[in-house]
């Protein structure tokens, strides 16, 4: 069985002084929630060295949300894989929506980016998920089998253990109208299937999941966790959500 896995994908939120005041509240709870669910938070940048500092010896992981594939050199603005580690960064979300449709991430990109990751000991988060016009097309499964299949395309099946996929259906993302779960679920089943190798990886949902609608989800077979934008800025809302995800 793959690991259960909720994420929490801080997007462009919180300062530093705000990271600190959430794992005031944050960190006392999460000792007192399910044990065997991973519990990942991913900042900002600019949060990652006081929210590393907080999350020392806790049971919370920490996440960045991109990187760059090189590992140093001129690209203005751009973070590395061995900056991450040096605040013992453990995950990297690769490929979210956002960064693809505003921040020229693409198939390519992403695919070097997970080889990178793999090789630096970062895990990968690999987001993939289609629009509403691609649903509405009926191309939703083709899209993310290709973006899948290029995410990983030349990164050696052993390796494979050692990532984590998001379905993500961008139609979902911060609007409330969350994918019903058992079509979230059918998704994430081709995409397991549409790579060999991927038995063993968690896939995360993400798209307005809540502490409300958390529990629907983990019930599907296929479903290993969420990856979660603005129910895990809140400390209270997120530490009931990973409650709710207990299956
Ligand atoms: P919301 O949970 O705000 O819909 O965002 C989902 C997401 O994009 C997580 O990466």
């Amino acid at each position: 069985m793959p690991r259960t896995i909720i994420a929490g994908n801080w997007k462009m939120h919180k300062t530093a002084e705000e990271t600190g005041a959430f794992f005031d509240a944050f960190l006392p709870r999460a000792a007192a929630l399910p044990p065997e669910i991973e519990i990942v938070v991913c900042p900002p940048f600019t949060a990652l060295a006081l929210a590393a500092s907080r999350t020392n010896g806790t049971r919370v992981r920490l996440g960045a949300q991109t990187m760059h594939w090189e590992l140093e050199g001129p690209f203005t603005g751009e973070v590395s894989a061995p900056m991450l580690l040096e605040f013992g960064v453990a995950y990297v979300i690769l490929g979210h929506s956002e960064r693809r449709a505003y921040c020229n991430e693409t198939d390519r990109t992403v695919n070097w980016k997970v080889s990178t990751a793999l090789a630096q000991g970062l895990t990968p988060i690999v987001a993939v998920g289609e629009t509403l016009d691609e649903r509405n097309a009926g191309q939703t499964d083709d899209r993310v089998i290709a973006q899948t299949r290029a995410a990983f395309d030349g990164i050696a099946r052993n390796l494979l253990d050692r990532v984590v996929l998001a379905y993500e259906p961008i139609w979902a993302i911060g609007t409330g109208k969350n994918c019903d779960p058992g079509e979230a679920n059918r998704v994430m089943t081709v995409i397991r299937e549409c790579v060999s190798g991927l038995d063993r990886t968690p896939i995360l949902y993400g798209g307005s999941m809540k502490a409300e609608n958390a529990g629907a989800y983990m019930e599907r077979p296929n479903v290993n966790g969420g990856l979660v934008g603005g129910a895990s800025l809140d400390p209270a809302g997120f530490a009931a959500l990973v409650e709710n995800a207990k299956v």
